[in-house]
């Protein structure tokens, strides 16, 4: 075959997928999504027709002209259509950008622009997770967004990221676009029980089947507790994961691990192993999982050394107090609204499947390259597992594709560096996207019960909330997901009496972890449906109940116990958010309802810590090298949250340099002293924190006339330690049509105001604001991984439904104008706040438009079908009723 014009022969293996094949040629620009034909970040062009190269066989493209998103453009000369993802920066992590150009330079028009009445069918096998879209279209259409370089001007304005013309030529690396050469590959051994205790295994096949060069039991793992869930402090979580376990406490958990010359090798040797379990009792209900008598997950853990809160009964984490007299607040209160929400299990779906290399470098050091968000949480934490010292371990990053609180969990790293300490040699993993859905956490399911009272002007006068969150089978983030989720929610609003019992409990389901909100999206959707409610019974508009409740400058942020001291209001832009989603939505602007339809407004707000409690640092140096450019090294890793972007505008303003003349050296535990990492909304707030008190140093020493080192490099350094901090806030409004004869919804108008300080880059803000909407709109409508009897049931693209393009309607984002005095130049973090509001917002459109309110989350059509039957016959006289 041709590919990219240039001759090809070889001789792939049977039913080699044309993806795989052109991998092992070099042409790392073709990723791997999902293996199921899905996603579209695989798409090449065969004789000029788009094809998903996961399902075309090798073999069927002989003879025939290849074309991959290389073949049209390089980063010096980018092709049209190249050029107006450019232009228009159509993308965040850019995973999906080469399936996007690749299957757009079919239809394109010689501009570039592709003008199709059927966008939305024509792209509906390419999937994007991180920008809901809106850049693609733009780009598609032939719009720009961003401001050119240069001019010694850069700080907000909408410079390109960096990457930006590696990233849609197909030139930029993501984690394992290295050559394959010489490298091993570990497949995964995984339960099928949910609860079981390995009482043998025979790994004499697998281990004698040529090219297998290692076989991995609980018998050859370190006797060492810890968690997949990373933090600043290794003690938020509790240790109680063993790199391979005896026992095996949900579906899908490792129990073997094979290393071979190939993949299929691997995965042949797999299937030798024999595997004997004693099937023990689970439990899956999270509210049974506490009761007495119930299966325990992790009795015979000590509750002190495991820091779990009490594994007889199930609890890893729990809260339980009260400010003020609550029953006194409902006793006194005119309104009183109550109800219960449950909200759904998520996955990240980042296109980037988990996935890690390791090697030995000339010193012997370990080196890890891996798909995470927290290269020195990983580093620590392996020097942890393995008993190395830390200055012996290296973890960087290539550019990571997607991770929204995903890759803050170590789910492949620690298997990989073992087996590459056991062989000497390279060795990778790539998890395979049956086993994102199977065995890496998302979302934790939450019940949320919410009491409120009011008095007669609608000012709240208690708050009461019990919460259930369901961890599964081990605590990673339990803790923290708990905490925060109630932490934000429950201190928007000023209230005398509060009391908040809150509980995580182990079942045998599949972990949950961090993902976007870290359990906001969760408490808020309860807290915000209760408080529409409430504006309902006193007769207040949505907007107008908040004004009269939410927290304002010199309040305390309180929960359930003495104030949060730590947490200030560097700046307060809540009032300009409600005020301008308000405004938005009283327009009366937007897609027009289909006849008989019923139409509904609603609105919910959000407040966020711009940093998560208890410590996030940051080490940067910003050095002026030999060459005469500038370069920055940091710890923190891109993965589409704009950091890179921002890192980089952040220096070339404070020095009136061109951005283009700034290196980035980021992602490196050896490019800074210490980064807590990419989670937490921090890249901007700590890292760019650090990064600009960098390159101020940087400044007063060139001032100074300072000479430089034996490298010939001048070296500003800066840190920031994460406190305090501010708060920063969303509202987000809706206007939806729904057909109560079939429970179809569609959201006519969305518009989400945001209050992020200072805008850095307006158009990497819009793109994060954009993509966290899309996510809550998936999770409030379709996502949701199912189980059955504790075994996940979806486990493709294909029957778990992330937002294609045509799902999304476009979002009106409105900025409030504030300036943070603790964040860099004024900014506040938005990565993960634009999530939280969306979702209750939603509902409390329906609600507006049905007369019943949705208690959980998917809002799926079926949930939305019975809620109108059933409000339709609650409504009914019973002669009316068939
Ligand atoms: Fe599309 Fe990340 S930019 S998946």
């Amino acid at each position: 075959m041709n590919v990219d014009g240039t001759p090809v022969t070889g001789d792939p293996a049977p039913g080699q997928c044309l993806r795989t094949w052109l991998r092992e040629l070099g042409n790392t620009s073709v990723k791997k999504g999902c293996d199921a034909g899905d996603c579209g970040a695989c798409s090449v062009l065969v004789d000029g027709r788009p094809v998903h190269s996961c399902v075309h066989p090798a073999v069927r493209a002989v003879g025939r002209e290849v074309t991959t998103v290389r073949g049209l453009g390089t980063p010096e000369e980018p092709g049209p259509v190249q050029q107006r993802f450019l232009d228009a920066q159509g993308f965040q992590c850019g995973f999906c950008t080469a399936g996007y150009v690749v299957t757009a330079s079919a239809l394109a028009e010689p501009d570039g622009t592709v003008a199709r009445e059927d966008l939305e069918a024509t792209f509906k096998g390419n999937l994007c997770r991180c920008t809901g879209y809106r850049s693609i279209r733009d780009a598609l259409a032939g719009k720009t967004n961003v401001s050119p370089c240069g001019g010694g001007r850069a700080f907000g304005r909408s410079t390109p990221a960096p990457a930006a013309r590696r990233v849609v030529t197909g030139w930029e690396d993501y984690t394992l676009d290295l050559p394959l050469d010489g490298v091993l590959h570990l497949a995964l051994l995984t339960s099928p029980h949910a609860h079981a205790r390995v009482v043998r295994i025979d790994t004499a096949r697998a281990a004698a089947l040529p090219g297998v060069r290692l076989v991995l039991t609980h018998r050859d793992v370190p006797d060492v507790l810890y968690s997949t869930g990373r933090h600043a402090s290794r003690l938020d979580d509790p240790d109680d994961t063993r790199m391979l376990d005896d026992v095996v406490r949900f579906c899908g958990q490792r129990v073997a691990a094979v290393v071979a010359e190939s993949v299929a090798v691997a995965e042949h040797a797999v299937a030798l192993l024999e595997v004997e379990y004693d099937v023990l009792p689970a439990v899956h209900d999270p509210e049974e999982s506490r009761r007495p008598g119930s299966p325990l997950v992790h009795g015979e853990k000590s509750a002190t050394r495991s820091r779990i809160s009490e594994p007889a009964r199930n609890v890893v984490a729990q809260t339980h107090g009260e400010v003020g007299d609550v029953a006194a607040g409902l006793a006194s209160a005119a309104h009183r609204v109550s109800g219960t929400w449950r909200t759904g299990r998520v996955t990240h779906a980042a296109l980037e499947t988990h996935g890690a290399r390791g090697w030995l470098d000339e010193d012997g050091r370990l080196v890890v390259r891996s798909s995470t968000q927290v290269p020195f949480l990983v580093r620590d934490e392996l020097a942890h597992v393995l008993g190395l010292e830390r200055d012996r371990v290296r973890v960087v990053t290539g550019r990571v594709g997607g991770g929204f609180g995903g890759k803050q969990e170590m789910v492949v790293e620690d298997l990989v560096a073992l087996a590459v300490l056991r062989t000497g040699e390279p060795v990778q993993l790539e998890l395979t996207r049956e086993q994102q859905f199977t065995m890496v956490p998302g979302r934790h399911p939450m019940r949320v019960e919410v009491e409120l009272g009011a008095d007669a002007d609608g000012v709240l006068t208690a708050m009461r909330l019990d919460v259930l969150s369901d961890t599964g089978a081990y605590g990673n983030h339990g803790p923290g997901v708990l905490f925060h989720g109630c932490h934000e929610s429950v201190a928007l609003y000023r209230c005398a009496n509060k009391r908040l019992d809150a509980e995580a409990v182990y079942t045998h389901n599949v972990p949950s972890g961090a993902f976007r909100g870290y359990g906001l999206g969760q408490v808020v959707f309860a807290i915000e449906s209760a408080l529409d409610e409430l504006a309902r019974e006193v007769g207040l508009s949505p907007a107008e109940v908040r004004r009269r409740n939410v927290v304002r400058p010199g309040d305390d942020f309180v929960v359930n116990g003495a104030p949060d001291t730590d947490l200030v209001f560097g700046s307060y832009g809540l009032d300009q958010c409600l005020d301008l989603a308000e405004e938005a939505l009283a327009r009366g602007d937007g897609d027009p309802a289909p006849e008989g339809w019923l139409v509904g407004e609603g609105l919910a707000a959000a407040m966020i810590a711009t940093i998560p409690p208890r410590g996030h640092h940051a080490d940067a140096t910003v050095a002026c090298e030999p060459d005469g450019t500038v370069s920055i090294g940091v710890g923190t890793a891109e993965f589409g949250n704009g950091t890179a972007t921002v890192h980089v505008q952040l220096v070339a303003e404070e020095l009136g340099l061109d951005p283009a003349r700034v290196r980035l050296h980021a992602g490196d535990t050896d490019a800074a002293a210490y980064d807590t990492g990419a989670y937490g909304s921090t890249g901007s707030v700590v890292a760019g924190s650090a990064v600009l008190a960098a390159a101020r140093d940087l400044r007063r020493r060139l001032a100074a006339g300072e000479p430089p080192d034996a490298d010939g490099r001048v070296v500003g350094r800066g840190e920031h330690h994460g406190s305090p901090r501010s708060v920063a806030f969303n509202v987000h409004g809706v206007r939806v049509a729904l057909d109560p004869a079939t429970g179809e919804l569609r959201i006519l108008r969305s518009v989400q105001a945001v209050d992020a300080g200072v805008v850095i880059n307006p158009e990497q803000l819009r793109g994060q604001v954009e993509g966290g909407v899309a996510q809550g709109i998936g999770s409030a409508l379709f996502e949701e991984v199912r189980l059955a009897d504790g075994e996940v049931t979806t486990r493709s693209f294909r029957n778990y439904r992330v937002p294609q393009m045509g799902d999304l309607p476009e979002t009106e984002v409105r900025y409030a104008d504030t300036h943070d005095a603790l964040g860099p130049h004024g900014a506040k973090s938005m990565s993960e706040a634009p999530y939280n509001p969306v979702a209750p917002a939603i509902a409390n459109a329906v609600r507006d438009a049905l007369g019943a309110r949705p208690h959980e989350l998917p809002m799926s059509r079926d949930r939305l079908w019975r809620l109108a039957r059933n409000a339709r016959s609650s409504t009914r006289s019973p002669q009316e009723d068939p």
